[in-house]
């Protein structure tokens, strides 16, 4: 469903990617962002897709994701509109959710959509795939499952930290926090499967531990996971270590309440057990899992992960406009 006579087309899951994507779209990212360094390498990225329009649905809270996409698609020309409030759709009046989708197909090429709930994005791209003239969707967030393009900008800022260092392949990732109801942990787990000699550690506490599916799935690609809800006992052996916030957005009752915060934290207290070469990302926004105190540490790689993140959405939209030949040597 996702590949249309083999192009990318709908952007809904990680696992719709292997290893050659991803190499190709990391490689892509870096040579768009090196033409947007000069004006006439800017100039010629806007004459890409001048003739395209975005739409970006945004029913969940965002700012990275929507600011890097609006800014992807304006750095290739392409035309902007946003929902961000359903409130002021006609959804109110009762229209469905359907209805709405297909509505913005029929202004836009590209449908770039946020919500609360999980599957809204598939189901969205079922209905494109049975309608005269199907829009790609791209899955920008859906609930508490999956964020696609966050694992693929963290891929991409993996893969530059690990560059002088035989790449992904062979590192040990720490994913810690609320891994149960944190998509972008899921996510970036569904695409291990994609490197050779990959360990994983997912440091939570039982109550937030790591889905039984994603397991599930590294289980059945062969990639090594360990469990535990002490962090200091695994430090000292993370390539990696991705921190995640508590997402206390999909609380049912109080069941966040109980969340050890002091346990699951990166501050300067853990960084002199961190390897010296070893990295810390973090999807952002933060909480009290990652003090501002070490920003300035040369491991601290979110906010370069956040810039990564608009270039990964323009090599992701070059590809599903098929432009990338267009581009100057
Ligand atoms: C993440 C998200 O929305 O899932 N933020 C983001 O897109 N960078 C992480 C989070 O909100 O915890």
């Amino acid at each position: 469903m996702n590949q249309h006579n083999d192009r990318l087309f709908h952007v809904l899951d990680p696992r719709q990617f292997d290893r050659a994507m991803l190499d190709d779209l990391c490689a892509l990212a870096t040579r768009l962002r090196q033409h947007a360094k000069s004006r006439l390498g800017a100039r010629s990225l806007q004459t890409l897709l001048p003739h395209k329009r975005a739409m970006l649905y945004f029913t969940q809270p965002s700012t990275r994701t929507f600011l890097s996409f609006d800014n992807a698609c304006h750095l290739l020309g392409i035309r902007t509109s946003e929902i961000r409030d359903p409130s002021i759709s006609s959804e109110v009046k009762g229209e469905t959710f359907e209805d709405s989708i297909r509505t913005f197909s029929s202004y836009v090429d590209v449908i770039i959509m946020r919500t609360h709930e999980a599957g809204m994005a598939t189901q969205s791209a079922a209905l494109m795939d049975r309608i005269e003239r199907p829009v790609p969707i791209v899955n920008a967030g859906s609930g508490k499952d999956q964020h696609p393009t966050q694992a693929l900008l963290d891929i991409y800022t993996l893969g530059r930290s690990f560059e002088t260092r035989g790449g992904i392949d062979g590192k040990t990732i720490g994913l810690m926090g609320d891994l149960r109801r944190g998509r972008t942990a899921r996510s970036l787990a569904y695409l291990m499967k994609n490197y050779g000699g990959v360990r994983l550690v997912f440091i939570a506490p039982d109550t937030f531990a790591m889905g039984s599916d994603i397991k599930a799935h590294l289980r059945e690609h062969g990639i090594p996971f360990e469990e535990t809800d002490e962090l200091a006992s695994v430090i000292g052996e993370l390539d990696a270590v991705y921190v995640t916030r508590l997402q206390t957005e999909h609380d049912v009752g109080d069941e966040s309440k109980g969340f050890e915060h002091a346990r699951f934290r990166i501050g300067s207290e853990q960084l002199p057990a961190l390897k010296s070469d070893a990295v810390i990302m973090h999807p952002l926004p933060r909480g009290p899992e990652l003090d501002p105190a070490i920003d300035r540490d040369p491991r601290a790689m979110y906010w370069r992960q956040e810039r990564n993140g608009m270039w990964m959405r323009v090599a992701l939209l070059v590809k599903i406009f098929e432009v990338e030949g267009e581009l100057p040597d």
